[in-house]
This record gives C-alpha cells, structure tokens and sequence, in this order.
C-alpha cells in the first residue's frame, strides 16, 4: 500500500479550500535581507550569473524555507530572463537595478526574435529538479513569470522608470507596435511557464508589478488581454495549471480582472481596502496578500496590528498570507519570525 499523497497548503487553497491556519510565504522571500544570500551573492559574480547556475540557485530557493518553514519556495530567478532569452542585452549593475538595450522605435521591436531561446533558460528547467528533490513534500513549489506590461515597461526604457512613461508613450504613439512586442511576450512567457511545470513546478504566480499606471481602457488592453492569453495558453498544454495574478496597483480594476482573467487566485497590493477584497474579490477566488512591506520593515506594534487586520478579514475564505508586494533588503529577519508567529498562532 502506497501512503497518501501528503496535502501542500498552498494548493489546498489554490483550489478554493480555506485553510484553518492560512498557509504563507512572502515575495522576494529569497534575497538581500537574508545574510546567507548575501554571504552566497558575493561568490557567484553577476546576477544573471547566480539565475542561471542551477546548484547555487537551488540553494538561494531553499534558503529562505530552511530558515522560516515557509508554505511555498518560490523559484530564484528574474523576469528579466525572458528579453534576456529573447536576444537582448540585460544586465544587472551593482546597487543600480536592472539595464537593458533599450527598445527605440517600432523597428527595433519588428527585429526582435520571434521565440524565446530555451537554451537560455535551460539552467533554470534544472534548478527547478534540484529544488523539487529537497523540497519536504508539504512545500509547494512555485515558479513565475513577469506578464508582458511589465515586462515591456523594462524592454522599452532599458532600466526601472518611476512612473513608466516611456512605454505609457510608446503605447499610445505606436500601438502596433506596442501589440507586436506584448504578443512576442505572451508567447515567450507561456512556453516559459509552459516548461517550468514540465520540470516540476506546482503553481505560478504572473506578477504585473506596474499594472497600477494603466488608466481603465490601457488596463484592459496590456494587463487583462495579455494575461488572458498567457492563462489560455498555459493551460492548452497543463490543463490543470494552478496560476496566480498579481496586477499590483489595479485599484478598483481589480474587480474586472478577477472577473474576466481565469487565474485561480488574486495576489492583493497592500494599498488595497480589506474589505472591498473581502466582499468583492475573495467572494470570488481566493486571495493572497497583503501586508505593507513597510509594515514589516517597522515592526513593532504596527506590524501586529497590520497583520491582525489582514487576518481579521480574510481568514473566512481561501486565502494565502503575504506581503502586499517584495520583502525590502533592510528588513530585519526578527521582524520577519513576529510575523509568522502572529499568522500561525
Ligand atoms: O521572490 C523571490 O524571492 C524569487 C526571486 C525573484 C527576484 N525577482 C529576485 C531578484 C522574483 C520573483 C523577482 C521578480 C521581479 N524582478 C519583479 C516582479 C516583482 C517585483 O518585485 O516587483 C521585478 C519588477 C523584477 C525586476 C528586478 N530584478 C529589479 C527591478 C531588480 C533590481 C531592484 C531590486 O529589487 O533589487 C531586480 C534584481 C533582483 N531580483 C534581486 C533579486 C534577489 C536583487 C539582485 C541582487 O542580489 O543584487
């Protein structure tokens, strides 16, 4: 006789079971606040570098479980491995953030490569084995995708923007244009998720990180059509794909891509009103979310208090623990055990 398989949280509640003690784990778990990332950062040269050597990046995706016992391991990489995979040049420079060639004018976007080179991305299909095979069984594992609105926002500027005007502009000038290099997204980024569950991952998060400067025509055009396609498409090929959303900043756009994108649950930015994702979006699919990265960082009685509100109005449906976007460097890692003890219990 063969044991029952053991029950992973996080998929419980990806199919729409409310757990008793909500599961969690935070975005960017795997990083700078934590000093064995940092320790193992300084032997592994660039970035890019660390995303794409399998042992080491494996090792980076089991750190934060080790140390915290988190519900998920989120696979360590970057959305910026796919332009990266698409033939641009993409680099990461020291205290500076992400710099790419830039994507000048409708031409540069016509001259792309039409497929993603899986060749790039082998090493990350293989890291994916190696964290499955030390994962205890009860750990989710989950990998990602950048969608293609902010994917783009990265491609046209070359680097981080603070309001992402140059692809707003590039946009609204070259729509066509524009379309064509979301469509070359959609493609890329599903063949990509398409092949992380082929090597073993368990669900997806698609994170939209700048979905929240998109006025309401904009937001149906390059958040929810996009991620529709991406979804459909995943989905021809693992019928049964588990997939979050995360179109952060969607505000009172959420509402319609709950409604009108098939993900399985709705990742909640920390600026969102608790009851309006009470009443309006968990009554729909399960959420996941949503304390202020801040919030943690401070610590203190307003971390207690943050966390006891997110609890108080979301533990009466399925819903995931986490932070309303990335863990900060600075964070302390005692701020980071208070909050997991409030959320346990
Ligand atoms: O969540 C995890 O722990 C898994 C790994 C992960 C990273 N980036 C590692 C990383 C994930 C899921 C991402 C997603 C990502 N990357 C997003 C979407 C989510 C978000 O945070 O908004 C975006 C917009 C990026 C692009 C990116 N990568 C930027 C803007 C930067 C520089 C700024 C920063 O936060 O450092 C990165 C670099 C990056 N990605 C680091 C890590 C751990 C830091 C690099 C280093 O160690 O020097």
């Amino acid at each position: 006789m063969t044991e029952p398989p053991v029950q992973k949280s996080i998929l419980q509640v990806l199919g729409g079971h409310r757990q008793t003690v909500p599961p969690v784990w935070m975005m960017r778990q795997a990083g700078r606040y934590l000093p064995e990332y940092r320790a193992l950062r300084q032997t592994a040269g660039g970035f890019l570098d660390l995303c794409y050597s399998p042992k080491l990046a494996a090792e980076v995706t089991l750190q934060p479980i080790r140390r915290f016992g988190f519900d998920a391991a989120i696979l360590f990489s970057d959305i910026l491995v796919i332009p990266h995979a698409l033939g641009r040049d993409v680099r990461f420079e020291a205290g500076e953030g992400p710099r790419l060639e830039p994507l000048r004018d409708p031409a540069a976007v016509s001259a792309l490569r039409n497929e993603v080179d899986h060749d790039v991305l082998a090493p990350i299909y293989e890291t994916i084995g190696l964290v499955k095979a030390a994962l205890p069984p009860k750990v989710t594992l989950l990998g990602f995708c950048g969608a293609p609105w902010t994917v783009a926002t990265y491609m046209i500027a070359g680097q981080g923007t603070p309001d992402q005007a140059p692809a707003r502009i590039f946009a609204y000038r070259h729509p066509q244009a524009f379309a064509q290099l979301v469509d070359r997204l959609v493609e890329a980024s599903s063949s990509y998720l398409v092949r992380q569950f082929e090597a073993g991952i368990d669900a997806v998060q698609i994170f939209d990180t700048w979905a929240g400067v998109l006025p309401p025509a904009e937001f149906q055009q390059w958040c929810i059509a996009p991620t529709q396609r991406i979804v459909a498409k995943v989905r021809e090929r693992v019928p049964d794909a588990k997939i979050i959303g995360f179109p952060r900043g969607a505000g009172s756009n959420l509402s319609r891509y709950t409604d009108e994108v098939a993900v399985d649950a709705v990742g909640l930015d920390w600026m969102l009103d608790l009851t309006f994702a009470r009443d309006a979006i968990q009554r729909k699919k399960p959420v996941q979310g949503n304390l202020d990265p801040l919030a943690l960082l401070a610590g203190g009685a307003a971390l207690d208090r943050s966390v006891d509100a997110i609890l108080a109005a979301l533990t009466g449906g399925p819903f995931i623990f986490n932070l309303g976007h990335g863990i900060l460097p600075d964070t302390p890692i005692s701020h980071v055990e208070q909050m997991l003890k409030r959320v346990r219990g």
